[in-house]
């Protein structure tokens, strides 16, 4: 098979088995990891997981995990960076949670130019999985059920949009900040819960913006370059919509570790070119 081949359907397995086993992790325990965000006993279940069935494979060659250190060398192979369990605060509530994958062909420093794929999985009432692959015309969505994965459609991004979903309390944000989302959430639903894969999903299902700007708190923005922002802005871009860190693709984005945060914003074209205009002014 294939090595890209072996990857995805690795994903698709191991998030199978994520699905129906999460229900045993419904009372998570909270403790904080080694990055310094909250980490849940769920996080390292779903870590463990994937680092055993990932690593397996001749296919990979390094597996960089949001719930590790550092990476973790496995021989020859494709570069795996995995957000195992995005989101996994929304357990406590019942909401929904994700994952998200990108492979590199080439070693890490590296910008999202690199990405040869990137998955995400959502784990709402159902399951799906999207998956974009440099040596794939279109972006395949799967449905996960039943131990199957069935072939369910091509990801897009409708014209015009609906939605928006900007973290952060408003007194963390800056002023100009405040201001752009004041004028967009005249037009746009506010739609915002706390995993970055749902919300996304939610923009990209009804067009609009998903936004984790700079805050007191996070000053470069709350979600890592390699796990969080830079796959999911390969998927978003490979659909036409567009990604930026408020000057430029989150895909030019250069971590200055694994660990990197960034500014966020993905959704469609006009709303990334309003926030690029707001944020170049210096606010
Ligand atoms: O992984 C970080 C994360 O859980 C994202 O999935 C989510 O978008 C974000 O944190 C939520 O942060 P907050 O609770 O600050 O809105
Ligand atoms: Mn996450």
């Amino acid at each position: 098979m294939k090595a890209m081949d072996q990857i995805v359907q690795t994903i698709q397995q191991t998030a199978h088995y994520v699905n129906t086993n999460l229900p045993n992790h419904a009372q998570s325990r909270v403790s904080v990891n080694a990055s310094g965000d909250k980490q849940t006993d769920a996080d390292v279940w779903a870590d463990h997981l994937f680092f055993d069935k990932l690593s397996a494979l001749d296919a990979v060659g390094s597996y960089v995990s949001e719930e590790r250190d550092a990476a973790i060398d496995c021989g020859e192979g494709y570069v795996v960076t995995i957000d195992p369990l995005d989101g996994s605060s929304n357990l406590a509530s019942n909401n929904s949670v994700g994952t998200i994958v990108g492979v590199y062909e080439a070693e890490l420093p590296a910008t999202g130019r690199e990405l040869c794929a990137a998955m995400m999985v959502l784990y709402g009432p159902y399951t799906t999985m999207t998956v974009a692959r440099d040596d794939r015309e279109i972006v395949q969505e799967y449905l996960l059920r039943d131990g199957f994965s069935e072939r369910w459609g091509e990801f897009s991004l409708p014209d015009d949009p609906k939605v928006i979903g900007l973290a952060g309390k408003k007194y963390a944000r800056s002023e100009g900040f405040n201001e752009l989302a004041k004028e967009l959430e005249q037009h746009l639903k506010p739609r915002y819960g706390g995993a970055t894969v749902a919300d996304l999903a939610q923009v990209l299902e009804y067009g609009g913006l998903f936004g984790y700007p700079a805050t007191t708190e996070y000053p470069d923005g709350k979600l890592r370059v390699y796990y969080e922002a830079v796959p999911l802005a390969y998927l978003v871009e490979e659909i036409g919509g567009r990604s930026t860190d408020g000057t430029q693709s989150l895909l030019d984005v250069e971590p200055d570790g694994l660990h990197a945060r960034t500014p966020t914003f993905l959704g469609n074209e006009d709303l990334i070119e309003r926030v690029e205009a707001h944020m170049g002014d210096g606010s």
